[in-house]
């Protein structure tokens, strides 16, 4: 289920069933009442004649039900068209820059219109049966007006009636009318509203993948040993990671580096279980996270994603996230760590500033570091850095990895990066290929080993020390 279908399911379908607790319900009792009385009263004035006047009705109510059917079914097309034309639109609007950028208004214009015609064609058809149902209504209804006049009319002339009793009766029947004729619209807005229900509440019942178990383990602190043991993971078919091995102390680094694909934010993903391992087990100090209360193992962790999300709010807002009532202070403590600090404090509202959904107005690197101080204001036993750092140039990075190694409880880092530089002073460092550890160590010893680590070292100061080489011969 995309973006687009979840805000019709919030906007359009809840404005549904709002509509039918609002007005539905309240006029379908009203005109109840209105039904019952007249109907009441009616016979009490003269039975023959009420009797007349009501042979209509099960022919108007058998209509109603049938109306109710096909407009339901019309519907419920309509709903999921709209859908469609949710999810375009929101993602041409979030995805502007990118229409602009390769000049695909046109076609995006045109993929919107196809979608509104289409939308046009389902209203029509809806409109049709609307149409084809209505009139019978409102003639079924008239005709029991002129039923009433005319017996009624014969009733007065035998003296059976007197002329009041008639124009009293054609007073009463429009309180029976008017409820028949409000069916139409109200079997409408009932049936759009137990349509909407219905998805509403799939959404509602659909179970999450990932749960706490029934009798979960709830540890007072999490110290941050990491072990994995055997861990083999797929998505759906084919296995992204195989066989992986780790066992991390409490507070030590550990740089995650491989090409790219190789299962590096698979790997980090499943220590807060967004994915259970498909073989294998994991364990955080010494307990498989399975075992563990869901909430308490991700309030333990702070993870930096690989794409940075901002809100659109103040960054003081963006920063406090994850922490209620966080003050000042602690904020600016967690924007210094991430070397953001000066930046924000050079700003005119400083903390106060408003970004924009996704950071407009900020580059690349003062989301990512806005991103770290948003994970480092909440003390966690486990900090997961998923190529956070790739935007920063090398003095910041080297900077703000100081900061994080000097911090006084430090947290078990997952480090994924790209540069030498900034994983080469880690406690221990992967080098992913296919899913599987191709090589670990620490950075001395793999460049000792020669292999993959040590090629990408070279390729990475090759041309440092050409450039090196250069200036010495000029
Ligand atoms: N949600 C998903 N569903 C199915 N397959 C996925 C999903 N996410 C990743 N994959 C696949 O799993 C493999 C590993 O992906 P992963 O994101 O872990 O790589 P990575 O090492 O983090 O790469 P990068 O350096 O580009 O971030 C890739 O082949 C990718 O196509
Ligand atoms: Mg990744």
């Amino acid at each position: 289920m995309n973006t687009g279908e979840l805000m019709s399911r919030l906007t359009e379908d809840v404005d549904n069933i709002w509509m039918a607790l609002a007005f539905g319900i309240s006029l379908f009792i009203e005109n109840s009442i209105y039904f019952i009385f007249a109907t009441a009263i009616l016979l009490y004035l003269n039975w023959k004649l009420a009797l007349i006047s009501l042979c209509i009705m099960p022919f108007l109510a058998w209509l109603a039900m049938k109306l109710e059917k096909d407009i339901e079914k019309a519907f419920d097309k309509i709903s999921d068209h709209t859908v469609h034309i949710n999810t375009t639109a929101q993602e041409d609007i979030s995805g502007i820059r990118l229409v602009k950028a390769f000049a695909r208004e046109k076609h995006e214009i045109l993929k919107f219109l196809n979608l509104n015609t289409v939308n046009y064609t389902l209203n029509v058809e809806k409109t049709r049966i609307w149409g084809k149902y209505y009139p019978l209504i409102e003639f079924l209804t008239n005709i029991s007006i002129v039923l009433v006049i005319s017996f009624g009319g014969m009733l007065v002339i035998k003296d059976e009636i007197s002329v009041g009793t008639l124009v009293a009766f054609n007073g009463y029947l429009s309180m029976l009318v008017w409820p028949m004729r409000m069916m139409g619209w109200l079997t409408n807005v009932i049936s759009q509203a137990n349509t909407s229900a219905k998805k509403i509440f799939g959404i509602m019942n659909t179970k999450a993948d990932i749960e706490s178990a029934q009798d979960c383990l709830k540890p007072p602190e999490i110290k941050g040993d990491v072990s994995f043991k055997n861990v083999s993971f797929k998505y759906n078919n084919s296995y992204v990671l195989k066989n992986i091995n780790l066992n991390i102390k409490a507070g030590s680094t550990v740089a995650i580096m491989g090409t790219t694909g190789s299962g590096k934010t698979s790997l980090v993903s499943l220590i807060g279980r967004y994915y259970d391992a498909t073989e294998g087990l994991i364990e955080i100090d010494g307990k498989d996270i399975r075992d563990l209360d869901l909430g308490i193992l991700r309030s333990s962790m702070s993870v930096i994603f690989q794409d940075t999300f901002l809100f659109s709010d103040s960054i003081a807002n963006n920063v406090a996230f994850s922490v209620k009532n966080s003050s000042i202070q602690s904020i600016k403590d967690a924007c210094k760590m991430a070397c953001i600090d000066d930046f924000i404090s050079s700003l005119e509202n400083g903390y106060e500033t408003e970004i924009g959904e996704r950071g407009i107005g900020l580059s690349g690197g003062q989301k990512q570091r806005l991103s770290i101080a948003r994970a480092m204001i909440k003390k966690s036993s486990i900090l997961i850095l998923d190529d956070s750092t790739s935007a920063l140039d090398m003095e910041t990075e080297f900077q703000l990895l100081k900061n994080l190694n000097g911090l006084k409880n430090k947290p078990t880092t997952f480090l994924i990066a790209h540069r030498i530089s900034a994983v080469k002073n880690a406690d221990l460092i992967l080098y992913l290929e296919d899913g599987c550890i191709k090589e670990y160590g620490t950075h001395n010893s793999l460049l000792e080993m020669k292999g993959r680590y040590y090629q990408v070292y070279s390729d990475q100061f090759r041309d440092y020390e050409e450039l090196e080489y250069t200036e010495e011969l000029a």
